[in-house]
């Protein structure tokens, strides 16, 4: 199995010297992950930085991005970041035209054509973005996603000396999306044999590194996790991602809740939910094997020690997922996600979702 690593990159970095190179990342991943000394004698001619400074992707600032790349016309393009780095440059890539970019966002306009071959680093473990064919970009603080296989980077690299130094709270969050993204994949409707391969392995690693990689980082479990939420990626890529994914979106872009983190909030709820409720599954697989398979890969024997795993999980990590120690009032938040959720990652979710379910399910969230 070729997993891209840090040789595979000095020799691509070699190759290209003498080609135009446009870097997209943020001041915080370049600088924080080592990434700075890194790349300064690969990337000291011939190359262009776009830093992005905002904390979600944002059409404003991936308009600035687009005019930048324009401009340039570059021969290559790295997006050496986290989840929204590589979101900007997926889409500034292939969905760049100006006058009609709002328009074909908001109504997934596939009018892709692409600027120049895309190289993805990331610097956490991590989205998995770097190997999915959606891209998020959010509107009025609503979220659009951009799909088509089209968007996926063409290359991309695993180095785990960038991931190593990610600060706690950064592995804490896009280790549990990682973890989380797999669990969903296992369920999702629009799972496959493929993608339940990734999403096993994905699990084995994640489970297997997350609390160490967090309190006891070395080199094995950082190429582990990153390797882990890659393989997540792959698995989402086929899969999509369900309801925990689906009522994330309002928490990030309305009260600034990282996305790791607000999709941590509500997994152990729609787990339980879907098992209750597994003579309903709409899924062409059996659900039922799918909760066997997710009991062997977390120890548990039943539904009741898989929801303690997850919640121990949340806690041992210190992932918050109480709404009012995260400051947040019930009749705010409550009507925000119902009017934010996104109705396409609800529809991938193997039992159907009422109104009245997703309302209770938030509700009991306040109460705990
Ligand atoms: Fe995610």
């Amino acid at each position: 199995m070729n997993y891209n690593t840090e040789n595979d990159l000095i020799k691509f970095l070699k190759k290209i010297d003498r080609k135009k190179k446009f870097i997209i990342t943020g001041k915080k991943s370049y600088y924080n992950s080592g990434a700075n000394k890194y790349f300064k004698k690969y990337f000291n001619k011939n190359t262009n930085f776009f830093f992005k400074r905002e904390n979600i992707p944002t059409l404003s600032e991936l308009k600035k991005i687009i005019i930048s790349l324009k401009r340039f016309n570059p021969d290559i393009i790295f997006a050496i970041g986290g989840g929204s780095v590589m979101d900007y440059a997926k889409i500034a890539n292939n969905l760049n035209d100006l006058d009609n970019l709002k328009k074909n966002i908001i109504f997934s306009k596939k009018k892709f054509r692409k600027i120049s071959q895309l190289i993805a680093i990331p610097t956490t473990a991590g989205s998995g973005s770097e190997v999915t064919s959606g891209a998020v970009i959010y509107i009025n603080k609503i979220k659009y996603s951009v799909d088509g296989k089209d968007i996926i980077p063409d290359n991309f690299f695993l180095v785990p000396k960038f991931i190593i130094k990610n600060n706690k709270k950064l592995k804490i969050s896009s280790g549990f999306d990682a973890i989380s993204q797999a669990v969903e994949s296992l369920i999702s409707l629009k799972s496959n044999q493929k993608s339940l391969m990734y999403a096993k392995k994905s699990l084995k690693l994640c489970l297997g590194n997350y609390l160490n990689f967090i309190n006891k980082p070395n080199f094995k479990n950082s190429f582990e996790m990153s390797l882990g939420a890659n393989l997540a990626g792959k698995a989402i890529a086929i899969s999509k991602t369900t309801a925990p994914h689906a009522v994330s979106y309002p928490l990030t872009s309305h009260f600034g809740i990282s996305h790791g983190n607000a999709v941590s909030i509500t997994l152990d709820d729609f787990l339980l939910f879907n098992y209750l409720n597994l003579e309903k599954s709409m899924s062409k697989f059996d659900l039922k094997k799918r909760y066997n398979l997710l009991f062997r890969l977390t120890n548990s024997k039943n539904i009741f020690e898989l929801i303690e795993f997850i919640k121990d999980l949340k806690k041992k990590s210190g992932t918050e997922d109480d709404f009012n120690k995260l400051n947040l009032k019930k009749e705010i938040v409550l009507p925000k996600i119902m009017s934010g959720v996104n109705l396409m990652r609800l529809s991938n979710n193997p039992i159907n979702l009422k109104i009245e379910d997703l309302k209770f399910i938030l509700s009991n969230r306040f109460t705990k």
